[in-house]
Order: C-alpha cells, then structure tokens, then sequence
C-alpha cells in the first residue's frame, strides 16, 4: 500500500523536536510510508533540510520527505497540494493518506477546509483511504472545539479522526492503569478511605520564548492542563472499565471528567523575561496552579493538587499519592512518617513505595524507606517515545490512545474558568516557582513533595 503522511505545520517546533524522529524510528523499524512537509518558511527541500536539521536524521527518512511550499492564504496553495499528491499516488493500487495537522488551533477551521477541498478533488484509479491527525490542543475553549469537531466531521468519518494527546502514548501512562487495575494490594488502597492528598507536579525548566507566536495565544492552561494533566487526572482516579478497549475506557474517563466539580481555587502566573527576547513583554500565564476534587464515591474527598509550569530551576514531573497516617496516632507516635506512592515521570521513569522500617541500632525506631521500580533498568532503556507510540498507532489504525471528543469538551468545561483574561497573572523570576504555589500549599496545609 501507498501511505503518504501529509505534515501541515511541516516547520514548526513539534514537527522538528517529535515527530519527525518519531517518523524516522518507525521508519527503520520497518513502517513504510512517505512524508510531504508543508511550510511557508523554506522555499525547496534544500533549504528544509539544512534549517530544520533534518541532516541528522537517517538517509531513509532523508529520501522519503517531501517538502512544498504551502501558504494558506494563497489559494493557489490547494491546487498544488492535490497536484503533488495525484503524482505521488499515481500508479498505485492502494492508497492511504494521512493529515496531520500540528498548527495554531486558530488555523483548524481553514485547514480543515482546504483538506476537504484537496481530499474530494484527488482523482485517482485506486482505492483511497484517508486519516486525519489533530493535535492537542483541539480547539480554543469549548464552544470552537465543538465547531472545529462540526467542521471536521463533515469531511471525515468519526473512525478517520484521530485526536492526539501525546500523553496517552507514555509508558507511564499505561503503567497506572495496569498499576491500579492489575494488583490487588493497590486496588484495594485506592480511595478515600486510604489516600489522604495527590499531587500531580510538572515543573520544566525551559521557557517557551523560542515558540511565542504559537504559545502566547495558548498559554499553560491550553498547553497542558486541559489536555496531559487533566488525562492524568482521569488515569488516577477512573473506576475500572469493563474491558481495556478504547470505547471502555473512554466511558470511564468521561465519567471522572464529569465528576470534577467546578476549580474554584487555581492561580495564574508568568516568567518575568516572557517575550523580552522579541522586544515586548507578552502576558500570557506560564505557570499555574489548582486544587480540584473528583466527586466519585471512591474520591469524593481527596483533594487534586497541580502545579505546572515553564522556567523552573529544576525539571521535575511526579506523581504523589498520599497515604492517611493513622498509625501515628495508634502509636502515640507523632515521627511516624505517612506512606506513599511517588511516580515519577521525568528525570526518568521510576515508581516508589515509601513504607517505615526500622533504623539499626535504636529501640523501634522507624525510618521512611523506598521500595523502587525503575523502567530503564528492569525493560531496557529502549522504551520507545511517546509520539513514536502515537504515529505507531496512527499508521497500524489502532484508536486505543487517543481521547474521544467527549473527554475533549468535559475537558474544556473544567478549565474554563481558568481562561479568563481578567485572571491575575503573578509575575515570577525565572528558576523560581510563583509564590502562589507556596501559598496555595500553606492555605491547605500541605507542603508540595520534594
Ligand atoms: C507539550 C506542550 O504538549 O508537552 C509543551 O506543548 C510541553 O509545552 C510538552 O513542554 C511536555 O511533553 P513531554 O513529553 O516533554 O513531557
């Protein structure tokens, strides 16, 4: 079969730092397919590929890659993309096409339509197939993610959609749901009655100037908090699907989303050089934090904290769940230490159990310890990328990773609030967290995992 990826965004940072190695791993794992890169920044292949340092990539991936000038604007551009492709497809018996779109979400409406344009007008002696690719985020705030969904609808069918979080292609992603679902002694502790608080940390320490034109009408709240952090919301505290099938565990993540009652406590902040590389200091939030409650019979009472955010000293992504400490008060023991759950995404993939043990040499004693699973050293270090799961995914038709619209428009409901522009945005110097996430902690008297 013919397969033709057709990158829109083909110049963008995404496509330079994700997808193109993810394309070029699945291409020396065997996948066969080729890619047209569409871009207004380049004029031929030559200049692509020198720019977007696509010389390190592999021969392979250097000889199936296409790049052509494409301007949405012009409505020239259209035409020549369907030229390009009858050329390509010409020939072959079957076909399939892929769009992928990795653009502004204010560019979705007009993509959508010069697809629509390009797909109906192809004339070819085969049998096409075609794909559609949208990254997150999937649309602005909920009423253009139902119009863009509207939109894209009317050129494909529902199983020719793929909405991506790249999120559900990590390892550790998975990891909870086997984690939760396949051990009895963890499903057994997994609800209010055991888990006191969970954390969800994820700090980088890069900024997002190198990417302005496309963050500044985004923000962290679009960026990650409507799409990663609120899928890793659903992943901790969903109720079992009845089979691991995608449409199961779509239901169950639909019901979590449904269940967080409205965000009433969440703080906006931005890096103090924001923009100033350009010139003018832009005021879109980089970092926020919030409190929510999913309010299912098993969660009801356990609080959700989240941090989340650019330009911080240290790059941390974790996961803490909370154990309740009674024992201290069995004991009449207040050093006895809670225990805990600590899954930690960056720097590497590891999950700790932290329990008391005895320390040596005292008279009962007890001192927190960690029991430690760690990916690398019991898998190999060659667990593939997440987008390379995706695309993986994408190629063989497998929708088992991707969210459903449904989870897609819950997920903007939640985060509405949160988009305001009359928001207070705290200023914070770069390499240190706002002091709305320290507050935050004091006000609910915990103190965020370190
Ligand atoms: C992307 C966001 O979706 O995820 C980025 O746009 C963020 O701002 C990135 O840095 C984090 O992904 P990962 O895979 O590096 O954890």
């Amino acid at each position: 079969m013919k397969r033709v990826v057709i990158q829109f965004g083909g110049t963008g940072d995404l496509a330079l730092k994700k997808l193109y190695p993810a394309y070029d791993h699945l291409l020396g794992k065997g996948f066969d397919f080729s890619l047209i890169a569409l871009g207004r920044r380049f004029k031929d292949k030559d200049e692509f590929i020198k720019n977007m340092a696509i010389d390190k990539c592999s021969q392979n991936f250097i000889d199936k890659v296409e790049y052509l000038y494409y301007d949405m604007q012009d409505e020239k551009s259209k035409g020549n993309l369907k030229e390009h492709l009858e050329n390509q497809i010409r020939g072959s018996v079957d076909v399939e096409l892929i769009y992928y779109l990795a653009l502004q979400p204010s560019l979705y409406e007009e993509a959508i339509k010069q697809i629509k344009y390009v797909d109906s007008s192809i004339s070819c002696k085969c049998r096409l197939n075609k794909k559609i690719v949208v990254e997150k985020p999937f649309g602005f705030d909920l009423e253009s993610a139902k119009r863009y969904n509207e939109v894209l609808l009317k050129a494909f069918d529902e199983k020719e959609i793929y909405r991506v979080d790249h999120y559900l292609g990590k390892e550790f992603m998975q990891n909870l749901l086997i984690l939760r679902f396949h051990n009895d002694i963890i499903r057994s502790i997994w609800n209010d009655r055991s888990i006191e608080s969970i954390e969800i940390i994820f700090d980088e320490t890069h900024g997002v100037d190198q990417r302005l034109g496309f963050y500044e009408k985004i923000g962290v709240v679009r960026d990650t908090i409507q799409n990663h952090i609120l899928q890793i919301v659903t992943h901790l505290t969903m109720n079992e699907p009845a089979s691991l099938s995608p449409e199961d565990i779509a239901t169950e993540k639909v019901k979590v989303l449904k269940s967080i009652a409205p965000v009433s406590e969440f703080y906006t902040g931005r890096y103090e050089s924001l923009g100033a590389n350009s010139g003018t200091i832009v005021e879109t939030p980089t970092y926020a934090a919030l409190k929510l409650y999913v309010n299912t019979f098993y969660f009801a009472d356990v609080p959700i904290y989240i941090r989340t955010g650019k330009m911080q000293k240290e790059a941390k992504s974790l996961i803490y769940i909370k154990f309740k400490n009674t024992t201290r008060k069995v004991m009449h023991d207040d050093s006895i230490k809670e225990n805990g759950i600590i899954i930690t995404i960056h720097p590497e993939l590891t999950i700790d159990i932290s329990v008391n043990l005895k320390e040596p040499d005292t008279s009962w004693k007890s001192k927190q310890v960690r029991f430690r699973f760690n990916q690398a050293e019991t898998f190999g270090a060659n667990t593939p990328e997440a987008y390379e799961q995706i695309v993986k995914k994408i190629l063989q038709g497998d929708k088992s990773l991707f969210p459903s619209m449904r989870e897609i428009n819950e997920a903007w409901r939640i985060v509405e609030p949160m988009l305001s522009p009359e928001t207070h945005l705290e200023v914070y110097p770069v390499k240190t967290l706002p002091k709305f996430a320290l507050d935050m902690a004091n006000k609910n008297n915990f103190s965020w995992f370190d």
